[in-house]
Protein backbone atom coordinates (compact mmCIF):
# COMPACT_ATOMS: atom_id res chain seq x y z
CA UNK A 1 0.00 0.00 0.00
CA UNK A 2 1.48 2.98 -1.16
CA UNK A 3 2.41 5.74 1.42
CA UNK A 4 1.90 3.75 4.25
CA UNK A 5 2.31 5.19 7.71
CA UNK A 6 -0.51 3.19 9.31
CA UNK A 7 0.78 1.67 12.51
CA UNK A 8 -0.62 -1.71 13.44
CA UNK A 9 -1.41 -2.63 10.03
CA UNK A 10 -3.67 -5.23 8.92
CA UNK A 11 -5.52 -7.12 11.55
CA UNK A 12 -6.54 -10.23 9.82
CA UNK A 13 -4.02 -12.41 7.84
CA UNK A 14 -5.46 -14.60 4.88
CA UNK A 15 -6.03 -14.94 1.58
CA UNK A 16 -8.33 -12.37 0.72
CA UNK A 17 -10.69 -14.10 -0.44
CA UNK A 18 -14.12 -13.53 0.76
CA UNK A 19 -14.82 -15.63 3.61
CA UNK A 20 -11.16 -16.04 4.18
CA UNK A 21 -10.50 -14.52 6.88
CA UNK A 22 -12.02 -15.01 10.32
CA UNK A 23 -14.89 -13.05 12.15
CA UNK A 24 -13.88 -10.62 14.07
CA UNK A 25 -15.04 -10.30 17.77
CA UNK A 26 -15.79 -7.24 19.83
CA UNK A 27 -18.47 -5.59 21.11
CA UNK A 28 -19.49 -1.56 19.36
CA UNK A 29 -17.16 0.77 20.81
CA UNK A 30 -14.82 -1.71 23.08
CA UNK A 31 -12.17 -2.29 20.72
CA UNK A 32 -9.51 -0.05 22.69
CA UNK A 33 -10.03 -2.93 25.55
CA UNK A 34 -6.79 -3.82 26.85
CA UNK A 35 -6.06 -7.26 26.76
CA UNK A 36 -7.03 -7.74 30.20
CA UNK A 37 -10.60 -6.23 29.28
CA UNK A 38 -10.46 -2.79 30.59
CA UNK A 39 -10.87 0.38 29.42
CA UNK A 40 -8.04 2.95 30.24
CA UNK A 41 -9.72 6.22 31.23
CA UNK A 42 -8.68 8.82 28.37
CA UNK A 43 -8.17 5.87 26.04
CA UNK A 44 -9.72 6.78 22.08
CA UNK A 45 -10.76 4.09 20.03
CA UNK A 46 -8.76 4.44 16.71
CA UNK A 47 -10.99 3.36 13.83
CA UNK A 48 -9.77 1.92 10.51
CA UNK A 49 -12.33 3.92 7.97
CA UNK A 50 -11.65 2.33 4.17
CA UNK A 51 -13.16 5.40 1.65
CA UNK A 52 -13.09 3.45 -2.06
CA UNK A 53 -13.40 6.66 -4.22
CA UNK A 54 -11.16 9.17 -1.61
CA UNK A 55 -9.06 11.04 -4.27
CA UNK A 56 -11.39 14.15 -5.17
CA UNK A 57 -15.31 15.54 -4.36
CA UNK A 58 -17.12 13.54 -1.97
CA UNK A 59 -14.80 10.40 -1.23
CA UNK A 60 -12.02 13.28 -0.66
CA UNK A 61 -14.18 15.46 2.03
CA UNK A 62 -15.88 12.14 3.38
CA UNK A 63 -11.69 11.07 4.58
CA UNK A 64 -11.39 14.59 5.91
CA UNK A 65 -14.37 14.73 7.82
CA UNK A 66 -13.34 11.14 9.33
CA UNK A 67 -10.09 12.92 9.98
CA UNK A 68 -11.93 15.48 11.79
CA UNK A 69 -13.75 13.43 14.01
CA UNK A 70 -11.48 11.52 15.87
CA UNK A 71 -8.71 8.94 15.53
CA UNK A 72 -8.41 7.06 12.61
CA UNK A 73 -6.36 4.91 10.67
CA UNK A 74 -8.19 6.27 6.84
CA UNK A 75 -7.41 4.09 3.86
CA UNK A 76 -7.73 6.01 0.46
CA UNK A 77 -8.57 4.02 -2.31
CA UNK A 78 -9.16 5.32 -6.03
CA UNK A 79 -7.08 4.92 -9.41
CA UNK A 80 -5.35 8.14 -9.35
CA UNK A 81 -2.44 7.90 -6.64
CA UNK A 82 -0.96 11.45 -6.52
CA UNK A 83 -4.63 12.63 -5.84
CA UNK A 84 -4.85 10.17 -3.05
CA UNK A 85 -1.12 10.90 -1.45
CA UNK A 86 -2.55 14.99 -1.65
CA UNK A 87 -6.10 13.87 0.18
CA UNK A 88 -3.83 11.68 2.50
CA UNK A 89 -1.28 14.49 3.50
CA UNK A 90 -4.67 16.74 3.96
CA UNK A 91 -5.53 13.84 6.49
CA UNK A 92 -2.60 13.72 8.08
CA UNK A 93 -2.02 17.11 8.65
CA UNK A 94 -5.37 16.83 10.39
CA UNK A 95 -3.96 14.36 13.00
CA UNK A 96 -5.01 11.12 11.14
CA UNK A 97 -2.87 7.91 9.90
CA UNK A 98 -3.67 7.37 6.20
CA UNK A 99 -2.20 5.37 3.60
CA UNK A 100 -3.12 4.99 0.10
CA UNK A 101 -4.64 1.72 -1.74
CA UNK A 102 -4.52 2.75 -5.62
CA UNK A 103 -6.94 -0.01 -7.23
CA UNK A 104 -9.18 0.02 -9.58
CA UNK A 105 -11.92 -1.17 -7.63
CA UNK A 106 -13.93 -2.90 -11.02
CA UNK A 107 -11.01 -5.52 -10.97
CA UNK A 108 -12.23 -7.53 -8.26
CA UNK A 109 -8.98 -9.40 -7.76
CA UNK A 110 -8.06 -5.12 -7.09
CA UNK A 111 -11.05 -4.78 -4.83
CA UNK A 112 -10.19 -8.29 -2.83
CA UNK A 113 -6.39 -7.28 -2.15
CA UNK A 114 -7.13 -3.73 -1.28
CA UNK A 115 -9.56 -4.76 1.69
CA UNK A 116 -7.28 -8.23 2.26
CA UNK A 117 -4.09 -5.21 2.99
CA UNK A 118 -6.72 -2.90 5.18
CA UNK A 119 -7.42 -5.56 7.50
CA UNK A 120 -9.63 -5.15 10.00
CA UNK A 121 -11.82 -2.27 8.57
CA UNK A 122 -14.70 -0.91 10.90
CA UNK A 123 -16.20 1.86 8.54
CA UNK A 124 -16.10 1.02 4.56
CA UNK A 125 -17.77 3.78 2.64
CA UNK A 126 -18.24 2.63 -1.00
CA UNK A 127 -18.18 6.22 -2.37
CA UNK A 128 -16.81 5.49 -6.20
CA UNK A 129 -19.46 6.19 -8.56
CA UNK A 130 -20.02 7.48 -12.47
CA UNK A 131 -22.67 8.75 -13.97
CA UNK A 132 -23.54 9.37 -17.99
CA UNK A 133 -26.67 11.07 -18.50
CA UNK A 134 -28.28 10.73 -22.01
CA UNK A 135 -31.65 9.43 -23.29
CA UNK A 136 -32.94 6.02 -22.41
CA UNK A 137 -33.20 5.52 -26.27
CA UNK A 138 -29.61 6.24 -26.66
CA UNK A 139 -28.28 3.95 -24.02
CA UNK A 140 -25.81 0.98 -25.26
CA UNK A 141 -24.77 -1.87 -23.70
CA UNK A 142 -21.42 -0.07 -23.28
CA UNK A 143 -22.47 2.27 -21.12
CA UNK A 144 -25.07 0.21 -19.16
CA UNK A 145 -22.21 -2.14 -18.21
CA UNK A 146 -20.23 0.58 -17.27
CA UNK A 147 -22.40 2.32 -14.56
CA UNK A 148 -23.18 -1.14 -13.42
CA UNK A 149 -19.41 -1.96 -13.18
CA UNK A 150 -18.53 1.05 -10.83
CA UNK A 151 -21.85 1.83 -9.44
CA UNK A 152 -23.11 -1.95 -8.50
CA UNK A 153 -20.84 -4.70 -8.53
CA UNK A 154 -17.57 -3.18 -7.52
CA UNK A 155 -19.05 -1.91 -4.35
CA UNK A 156 -20.79 -5.28 -4.20
CA UNK A 157 -17.42 -7.56 -3.91
CA UNK A 158 -15.38 -4.90 -1.91
CA UNK A 159 -18.15 -4.91 0.40
CA UNK A 160 -18.00 -8.92 0.54
CA UNK A 161 -14.02 -9.02 0.81
CA UNK A 162 -14.37 -6.68 3.57
CA UNK A 163 -17.25 -7.89 5.31
CA UNK A 164 -15.50 -10.92 6.76
CA UNK A 165 -13.01 -9.30 9.06
CA UNK A 166 -15.11 -6.06 9.91
CA UNK A 167 -15.71 -6.17 13.93
CA UNK A 168 -18.63 -6.24 15.70
CA UNK A 169 -19.95 -2.57 15.92
CA UNK A 170 -18.75 -2.07 11.83
CA UNK A 171 -20.65 -0.29 9.48
CA UNK A 172 -20.88 -0.40 5.49
CA UNK A 173 -22.34 2.85 3.93
CA UNK A 174 -23.00 3.02 0.43
CA UNK A 175 -22.83 5.97 -1.44
CA UNK A 176 -26.09 6.51 -3.24
CA UNK A 177 -28.45 9.22 -4.54
CA UNK A 178 -31.74 10.46 -4.46
CA UNK A 179 -31.93 9.00 -7.76
CA UNK A 180 -31.51 6.14 -5.80
CA UNK A 181 -35.48 6.82 -4.38
CA UNK A 182 -37.18 8.41 -7.12
CA UNK A 183 -36.85 8.64 -11.13
CA UNK A 184 -35.47 10.45 -13.17
CA UNK A 185 -34.88 11.61 -17.55
CA UNK A 186 -32.07 11.27 -18.88
CA UNK A 187 -30.68 8.91 -15.96
CA UNK A 188 -32.18 5.50 -16.71
CA UNK A 189 -29.48 3.94 -15.59
CA UNK A 190 -27.96 5.39 -13.17
CA UNK A 191 -31.08 5.56 -11.25
CA UNK A 192 -31.13 1.65 -11.92
CA UNK A 193 -27.50 1.56 -10.11
CA UNK A 194 -28.53 3.69 -6.95
CA UNK A 195 -32.04 2.07 -7.03
CA UNK A 196 -29.68 -1.70 -6.64
CA UNK A 197 -27.47 0.12 -4.24
CA UNK A 198 -30.61 0.74 -2.06
CA UNK A 199 -31.58 -3.20 -1.98
CA UNK A 200 -28.29 -4.63 -1.55
CA UNK A 201 -27.90 -2.36 1.66
CA UNK A 202 -31.49 -3.69 3.02
CA UNK A 203 -29.99 -7.48 1.93
CA UNK A 204 -26.91 -6.52 3.82
CA UNK A 205 -28.44 -5.22 6.77
CA UNK A 206 -30.26 -8.47 7.49
CA UNK A 207 -27.34 -10.95 6.24
CA UNK A 208 -24.75 -9.25 8.71
CA UNK A 209 -27.27 -8.17 11.33
CA UNK A 210 -25.89 -11.44 13.30
CA UNK A 211 -22.27 -10.34 13.31
CA UNK A 212 -23.13 -6.99 14.33
CA UNK A 213 -21.96 -5.25 11.24
CA UNK A 214 -24.60 -2.32 9.87
CA UNK A 215 -25.01 -1.07 6.43
CA UNK A 216 -26.85 2.47 4.93
CA UNK A 217 -26.86 4.39 2.14
CA UNK A 218 -26.37 8.24 2.54
CA UNK A 219 -27.90 9.71 -0.57
CA UNK A 220 -27.11 13.12 -1.57
CA UNK A 221 -28.55 15.73 -4.18
CA UNK A 222 -26.57 17.11 -6.61
CA UNK A 223 -23.10 18.20 -5.05
CA UNK A 224 -20.64 20.34 -7.46
CA UNK A 225 -18.13 17.74 -8.55
CA UNK A 226 -16.12 16.99 -11.07
CA UNK A 227 -19.13 14.25 -12.12
CA UNK A 228 -21.72 17.18 -12.16
CA UNK A 229 -19.74 20.04 -13.23
CA UNK A 230 -20.17 19.63 -17.06
CA UNK A 231 -24.48 20.03 -16.23
CA UNK A 232 -24.04 22.38 -13.11
CA UNK A 233 -22.03 25.13 -15.00
CA UNK A 234 -24.70 24.58 -17.77
CA UNK A 235 -26.52 28.05 -17.99
CA UNK A 236 -29.34 26.04 -18.66
CA UNK A 237 -29.31 22.81 -16.85
CA UNK A 238 -27.91 23.85 -13.81
CA UNK A 239 -30.47 26.74 -12.69
CA UNK A 240 -32.95 23.89 -13.76
CA UNK A 241 -31.73 21.13 -11.84
CA UNK A 242 -31.21 23.76 -8.60
CA UNK A 243 -34.64 24.67 -8.94
CA UNK A 244 -35.81 21.18 -8.30
CA UNK A 245 -34.19 21.51 -4.76
CA UNK A 246 -36.66 22.94 -2.64
CA UNK A 247 -34.01 24.15 -0.27
CA UNK A 248 -32.51 26.22 -3.60
CA UNK A 249 -28.80 25.30 -3.41
CA UNK A 250 -26.57 22.29 -4.46
CA UNK A 251 -25.58 20.16 -1.39
CA UNK A 252 -21.84 20.49 -0.09
CA UNK A 253 -19.49 17.72 -0.25
CA UNK A 254 -19.07 18.30 3.83
CA UNK A 255 -22.74 18.46 4.47
CA UNK A 256 -22.70 14.55 2.88
CA UNK A 257 -19.76 13.84 4.80
CA UNK A 258 -21.24 14.74 8.04
CA UNK A 259 -23.74 12.63 7.09
CA UNK A 260 -21.63 9.68 6.77
CA UNK A 261 -19.59 10.22 9.84
CA UNK A 262 -22.67 10.44 12.02
CA UNK A 263 -24.52 7.00 10.54
CA UNK A 264 -21.29 5.25 10.98
CA UNK A 265 -20.33 6.40 14.52
CA UNK A 266 -21.52 4.32 17.67
CA UNK A 267 -24.44 6.74 18.17
CA UNK A 268 -26.17 5.52 14.99
CA UNK A 269 -25.46 2.09 16.50
CA UNK A 270 -29.00 1.35 16.28
CA UNK A 271 -29.72 2.64 12.80
CA UNK A 272 -29.61 -0.13 9.73
CA UNK A 273 -30.57 -0.86 6.52
CA UNK A 274 -31.73 2.62 6.19
CA UNK A 275 -30.93 5.40 3.68
CA UNK A 276 -30.07 8.57 4.88
CA UNK A 277 -31.30 11.22 2.96
CA UNK A 278 -28.87 14.89 2.34
CA UNK A 279 -31.54 16.07 -0.79
CA UNK A 280 -32.26 19.86 0.50
CA UNK A 281 -36.02 18.25 0.23
CA UNK A 282 -35.83 16.49 -3.07
CA UNK A 283 -37.42 13.41 -2.95
CA UNK A 284 -40.08 15.28 -0.04
CA UNK A 285 -42.10 15.82 -3.06
N1 LIG B 1 -21.85 14.87 -7.22
C1 LIG B 1 -23.15 14.66 -7.09
O1 LIG B 1 -24.00 15.54 -7.42
C2 LIG B 1 -23.66 13.37 -6.52
C3 LIG B 1 -25.01 13.30 -6.15
C4 LIG B 1 -25.50 12.11 -5.62
C5 LIG B 1 -24.66 11.02 -5.47
N2 LIG B 1 -23.35 11.11 -5.85
C6 LIG B 1 -22.50 9.94 -5.68
O2 LIG B 1 -21.41 10.29 -4.85
C7 LIG B 1 -20.28 9.49 -5.21
C8 LIG B 1 -19.08 10.39 -5.44
O3 LIG B 1 -19.40 11.31 -6.46
P1 LIG B 1 -18.48 12.59 -6.79
O4 LIG B 1 -19.39 13.60 -7.32
O5 LIG B 1 -17.58 12.92 -5.66
O6 LIG B 1 -17.63 11.97 -8.02
P2 LIG B 1 -16.13 12.26 -8.54
O7 LIG B 1 -15.70 13.62 -8.17
O8 LIG B 1 -16.12 11.85 -9.97
O9 LIG B 1 -15.26 11.22 -7.68
C9 LIG B 1 -15.37 9.84 -7.92
C10 LIG B 1 -14.34 9.11 -7.09
O10 LIG B 1 -14.41 7.73 -7.43
C11 LIG B 1 -13.11 7.27 -7.84
N3 LIG B 1 -13.24 6.25 -8.86
C12 LIG B 1 -13.85 6.36 -10.06
N4 LIG B 1 -13.73 5.22 -10.75
C13 LIG B 1 -13.04 4.36 -9.97
C14 LIG B 1 -12.58 3.03 -10.11
N5 LIG B 1 -12.83 2.32 -11.24
N6 LIG B 1 -11.87 2.46 -9.11
C15 LIG B 1 -11.61 3.17 -7.99
N7 LIG B 1 -12.02 4.42 -7.77
C16 LIG B 1 -12.72 5.02 -8.76
C17 LIG B 1 -12.42 8.54 -8.35
O11 LIG B 1 -11.02 8.45 -8.26
P3 LIG B 1 -10.07 8.01 -9.51
O12 LIG B 1 -10.61 8.67 -10.73
O13 LIG B 1 -8.74 8.48 -9.07
O14 LIG B 1 -10.15 6.52 -9.55
C18 LIG B 1 -12.94 9.58 -7.36
O15 LIG B 1 -12.19 9.53 -6.16
C19 LIG B 1 -20.70 8.67 -6.44
O16 LIG B 1 -21.10 7.39 -6.02
C20 LIG B 1 -21.90 9.44 -6.97
O17 LIG B 1 -22.79 8.64 -7.69
C21 LIG B 1 -22.84 12.26 -6.36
Amino acid sequence: MAGGEARGGPAAGGDGAPGGRGEATGAPGRRGESAGGALDAGDEVRRTVLVAGASRGIGAAIALAFADAGPVRLVLAGRTERDLQSVAEAARERGAEAEVGVADLTDTAQARELARRAGSIDVLVVNAGVNQPEPFLDVTEETFDRLFALNVRAGFFLAQAAAPAMPRGGCIVFISSQMGHVGAVERAVYCATKHALEGLTKALALELAPRGVRAVTVGPTFVHTALTAHQLDDPEIGPRLRAQIPLDRYATPEEVAGAVVWIASPQAAMVTGSALLVDGGWTAR
